[in-house]
């Protein structure tokens, strides 16, 4: 495609996909606790002995307050809450089949494209952008490129919670740069099956969902749309939040089945780390672009956890935010990895006139964080 200098990239409508299942805190902690009492019991004489240290129960009343999660949805609910089991549990489908992540990324693609009234045939590139891979290739990407008749290419990426943020300013810089038009940035994410579900300390942290953000040049946008203000990018580093999950796997001892192919985190460091990281970088970037944190009128954080939400909004801000200031969806959807901060974006944005500004912010694994400043048109 021939350059033009400085298109300006819009958002011109996202969309959302919801698994049919949710799992309440009580229902998880029920099968957890179950879990826990068996491993108690098998485990008896070593913990009587002293070389194992028990189970111990988890909490409906712990999740809610270090969390503010109360529920989260998921692929598969009877394989989660089976303390024989503890993991979704979805036939393999044939290579002749769209894949499951493919499949939940179509469907939020579907509503971001009738939304915004575009014929895939006018759609250049698909950016799959997500943090739990269903498989090394062929991309995820190109097979939502094929269901949905798209020309062009498509690729996946992999910023853990921060690839919705990475694949809006990789999409925008193709529509900068002239090489795209219009680029489809999907998210589909089966956390629950990269999550620990016999971890205490994390099972209640995630869910699954798929959203689909369609980046494009201001000139084919449609009337109302989200002008891009800028995007900025970082990563730094760190060990805290890990899953090994790979395609060597079997060369570790314990295999597949390590806890370490999971997700794995230190908890408190990532909160003590990640909420100044990030936000010393949403008020650098916001005076950058020359828009004072009152200016905001919403900020769409990434859905990780409560608390952490509530100490950037309020360093950012000066306050404590209200729930118009920095919703959540942390309670419905839990902690749906690169998908939090666009699921609070597509559900609390309608309320926006032209001209009102807003922040889309992710934060998570690697560290990475990524921040996108939108304005209303139409
Ligand atoms: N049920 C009941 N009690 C639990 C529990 C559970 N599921 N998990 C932990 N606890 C207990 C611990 O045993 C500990 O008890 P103690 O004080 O008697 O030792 C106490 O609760 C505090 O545990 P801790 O793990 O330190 O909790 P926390 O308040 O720091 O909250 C996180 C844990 C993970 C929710 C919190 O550190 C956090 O949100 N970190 C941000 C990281 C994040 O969200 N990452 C996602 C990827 S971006």
């Amino acid at each position: 495609m021939e350059s033009t200098a400085l298109t300006r990239p819009v958002i011109s409508a996202t969309g959302l996909w919801t698994p049919p299942h949710s799992i309440s805190n009580a229902e998880l902690v029920q099968s957890y606790n179950a879990w826990a009492d068996t491993w108690n019991r098998e485990n008896e004489a070593e913990i009587k002995s002293g070389l194992m240290e028990p189970k111990t129960h988890s909490s409906v009343e712990f999740i809610e307050k270090a969390s503010g999660i109360k529920s989260r949805y998921v692929v598969n609910k009877d394989g989660v809450l089976d303390p024989d089991i503890m993991a979704p549990r979805l036939p393999e489908r044939p290579n002749e089949q769209i894949s499951i992540l493919a499949e939940m990324a179509v469907h939020a693609a579907r509503e971001a494209l009738k939304k915004a009234g575009r014929d895939p045939k006018d759609v250049n590139a698909v950016i799959c952008a997500a943090s739990n891979m269903q498989r090394a290739y062929p991309a995820m990407a190109i097979e939502v490129q094929d269901a949905l008749g798209i020309e062009g290419f498509a690729f996946d990426m992999n910023v853990a919670c921060s690839s919705a943020t990475f694949g809006i300013q990789t999409a925008a810089d193709f529509i900068r740069s002239g090489n795209a038009k219009s680029v489809l940035v999907v998210n589909p994410e089966i956390c629950s099956g990269h999550l620990n579900f016999t971890d205490r300390d994390s099972h209640f942290i995630f869910g699954d969902v798929a959203t689909a953000v369609l980046v494009e040049a201001e000139d084919i946008a449609p009337k109302q749309h989200w002008k891009i203000l800028g995007t900025k990018l970082k990563t730094q580093f760190s060990n805290n939040i890990r899953n090994n999950f790979g395609f060597l796997n079997r060369t570790a001892p314990e295999g597949v089945g390590a806890p370490d192919k999971l997700f794995v985190q230190e908890g408190r460091k990532v909160f003590k780390e990640v909420v100044p990281m990030v936000a010393e970088m949403i008020t650098a970037h916001s005076s950058e672009l020359g828009i004072p944190a009152g200016e905001l009128k919403r900020m769409w954080l990434h859905q990780a956890n409560a608390n952490m939400n509530r100490l950037i909004s309020s360093k950012v801000l000066g306050h404590e935010a209200s729930d118009e200031e920095s919703p959540t969806v942390l309670d419905t959807y839990a902690n749906t990895s690169s998908a939090g901060s666009i699921i609070a974006f597509h559900k609390h944005s309608d309320d926006f006139r032209a001209g009102d500004k807003g922040l889309i912010c992710s934060f998570g694994a690697g560290y990475s964080a990524g921040t996108v400043f939108v304005e209303k048109v139409g």
